[in-house]
C-alpha cells in the first residue's frame, strides 16, 4: 500500500507511522527526520533548513520535492511506503502525484490525525526524543523505564528545538494556509480518511488499522 499520514505538529503522526510500517512492512518515509539528518550533519541543505525549521516555518518546496523524488526510486518503496509529513503544500502534493505516476505507484489513501489545540500543545511540550536512535517519548503519555533515558539504545532524550508553544503557533499557521490545499486535493479524489487522535494512542491505532483494511 501507498500511505500518506498527514496532520498538524504533534498529532501522532512518527507515532502512528511507527504502528503502520510493522503492519504493512513498508518503509516510513518522514521529510522531517530527513531534514534533521542533514541539519545534523550540517549538509548545505541542512543549513539552509535549521533556520526555518527552527522558526516553525516550511522549507521550500523545490528542496523537499527533490529529497523525496530521490527516496522514492530507492528499491525498498517497491512493495510500498508511508510517507509521513509530506506533502504539505499543493505544489508538494502536485509534484507527489507526477512522481507516483512515474514510478508507477499511486497514493492509495490519506489518514488525516485531527487533534485540537490544547491536546498539541500538551503533546508538543511533552514530547522527548532519543538523540541518537530518535525514537519518541512523552512525559506523561509514553515515559520511558528511566527518566531522561531511552530504552531502546541507553542515549540521552532531548527536546526538539521547535518544541515551544510560539514555534507551535506558527507551525499550526502554515498547516493551515499551506497544507489544508494539499488535504483537499485527495479529499477530491475521495482518498482521505479523518481519524479522531484526541484518544490514548491505542484507540487511534484501532481506527487506522481499520481505515487502512485490516
Ligand atoms: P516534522 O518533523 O514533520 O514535524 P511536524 O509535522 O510538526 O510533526 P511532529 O513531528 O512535530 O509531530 P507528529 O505528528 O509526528 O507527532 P508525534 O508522533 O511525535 O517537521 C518538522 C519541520 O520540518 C517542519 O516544521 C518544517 O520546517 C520541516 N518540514 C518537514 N516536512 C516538510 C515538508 N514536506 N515541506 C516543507 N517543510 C517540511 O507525537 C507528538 C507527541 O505526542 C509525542 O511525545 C508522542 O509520544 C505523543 N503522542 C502521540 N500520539 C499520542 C496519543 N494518541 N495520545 C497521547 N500522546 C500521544
Amino acid at each position: 500500500m501507498n500511505i500518506l499520514i498527514m496532520g498538524p505538529a504533534g498529532s501522532g503522526k512518527g507515532t502512528m507511522s511507527d504502528y503502520i510500517v510493522k503492519e504493512f512492512n513498508i518503509p516510513h518515509i518522514s521529510t522531517g527526520d530527513m531534514l534533521r539528518e542533514n541539519v545534523k550533519n550540517q549538509t548545505p541543505l541542512g543549513i539552509q533548513a535549521k533556520v526555518l525549521m527552527d522558526q516553525g516555518k516550511l522549507v521550500p518546496d523545490d528542496v523537499v520535492n527533490a529529497m523525496v523524488k530521490e527516496r522514492l526510486l530507492q528499491d525498498d518503496c517497491k512493495n510500498g511506503f508511508l510517507m509521513d509529513g509530506f506533502p504539505r503544500t499543493l505544489n508538494q502534493a502536485q509534484a507527489l502525484e507526477e512522481i507516483c505516476a512515474t514510478i508507477g505507484k499511486p497514493i492509495d489513501k490519506v489518514i488525516n490525525l485531527e487533534v485540537d489545540f490544547d491536546a498539541l500543545a500538551t503533546r508538543i511540550t511533552g514530547r522527548r526524543v532519543c538523540k541518537n536512535c530518535k525514537a519518541t517519548y512523552h512525559i506523561t503519555f509514553n515515559k520511558p523505564i528511566v527518566e531522561g533515558i531511552c530504552d531502546i539504545c541507553g542515549s540521552p532524550l532531548v527536546q526538539r528545538s521547535d518544541d515551544t508553544i510560539e514555534q507551535l503557533k506558527v507551525r499550526l499557521q502554515e498547516h493551515e494556509k499551506n497544507t489544508k490545499p494539499a488535504l483537499e486535493f485527495y479529499g477530491a479524489k475521495g482518498l482521505v480518511q479523518d481519524i479522531d487522535a484526541s484518544a490514548p494512542m491505542e484507540t487511534v491505532w484501532a481506527s487506522i488499522k481499520s481505515a487502512l483494511g485490516k
